[in-house]
């Protein structure tokens, strides 16, 4: 990939681990500042300290933020601004799958967890960063959903659960949240269109996850794991599709597309495309975020 990322200030969410780290070496490699978002803080320095150790960059910043959490990403927002003059692209790479979760988990604001971090995080993170966003243009916003929607042809947004009120699965709330994050970009697209700022969104396949991030999970899961790892895409591949969104020329005026690795346009599924959830939905989101 030879691209050239030198002045371009890149941030990117769950950087401290899988696809996000990934990211961010290949990144900083091409001579981005990137900025690390990262959830713990002791995970994040030490990702941190390995993507500085592999790129020789002295131009990668960690900034602590929980996305379920509205006060953490506005504190980290406050704390972006005082330490960073722009922003070139923006990357919603962080997620929660946490299949230990049998009953919905209400988050500070009130809002159920996987659903506040898979959705509701990267909207009010991009609705905060949108200004900077719109000043640097030509700039970019990456977003991140899942090949595993393909399994749910007919997910749509479920407005009278979402906080799981009337039931609750945590597999089927990922995808919902996934599929909020599909149609939250479709739509970021068509408002943006004519500011210079695009949005994407990739549509990550099967992709390894380190050992270590599944030690809490029960034997019979532990081997679902190791049957897919052995038809997953590595971390670092996955991620050059990340960093093509990011990075390549030709797609500066391409917006509101899906993408699979590598680089392979592809459709979402028929709901997707319904501008009328669009709305609604944004307008959902933004009453949470109490904008
Ligand atoms: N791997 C796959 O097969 C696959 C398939 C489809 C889609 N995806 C998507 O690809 C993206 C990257 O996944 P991955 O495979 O790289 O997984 P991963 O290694 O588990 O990384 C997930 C990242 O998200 C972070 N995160 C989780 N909850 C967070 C929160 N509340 N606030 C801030 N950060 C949070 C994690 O931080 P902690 O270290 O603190 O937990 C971690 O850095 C995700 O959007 C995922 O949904 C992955």
């Amino acid at each position: 990939m030879p691209y050239n990322l030198t002045n371009k200030t890149i941030l990117i969410t769950g950087a401290n681990s899988g696809i996000g780290k990934a990211a961010a070496i290949q990144l900083a490699r091409l001579g981005a500042d990137v900025v690390m978002a990262c959830r713990n803080s002791e995970r994040g320095l030490k990702a941190m300290q390995d993507v500085i150790a592999l790129t020789g960059s002295n131009k990668v910043d960690l900034l602590p933020m929980d996305l379920s959490s509205q006060a953490s990403i506005r504190d980290a927002i406050d704390q972006f601004n005082d330490r960073h003059q722009q922003l070139d692209v923006l990357i919603h790479n962080a997620a929660t799958f946490d299949h230990t979760l049998k009953r919905p988990v209400l988050t500070a604001d009130g809002v159920e967890m996987v659903f506040a971090t898979n959705h509701l995080g990267p909207f009010l993170l991009t609705h905060l960063l949108l200004d900077t966003l719109k000043a640097n243009a030509p700039s970019r916003i990456i977003t991140v959903a899942s090949k595993g929607l393909m399994t749910y042809p007919f997910l749509d947004i479920e407005f009278d659960n979402l906080n799981g009120e009337h039931k609750f699965d945590m597999q089927y709330a990922y995808y919902h949240s996934k599929q909020a994050q599909v149609m939250f970009t479709f739509d970021l697209a068509e408002r943006l269109k004519g500011s210079g700022v695009i949005v994407n969104c990739v549509r990550v396949g099967n992709v390894a996850i380190p050992d270590e991030r599944l030690g809490h999970l029960p034997v019979w899961l532990l081997k679902v794991y190791a049957m897919k790892r052995k038809f997953a895409m590595t971390p670092e591949k996955m991620a050059e599709t990340y960093v093509w969104l990011a990075a390549e020329p030709s797609i500066q005026n391409l917006t509101g597309g899906y993408f699979d690795a590598p680089n392979v346009p592809v459709k979402a599924n028929k709901n997707a495309y319904n501008r009328e959830t669009w709305k609604r939905l944004w307008d959902v989101s933004a009453k949470l975020i109490k904008e």
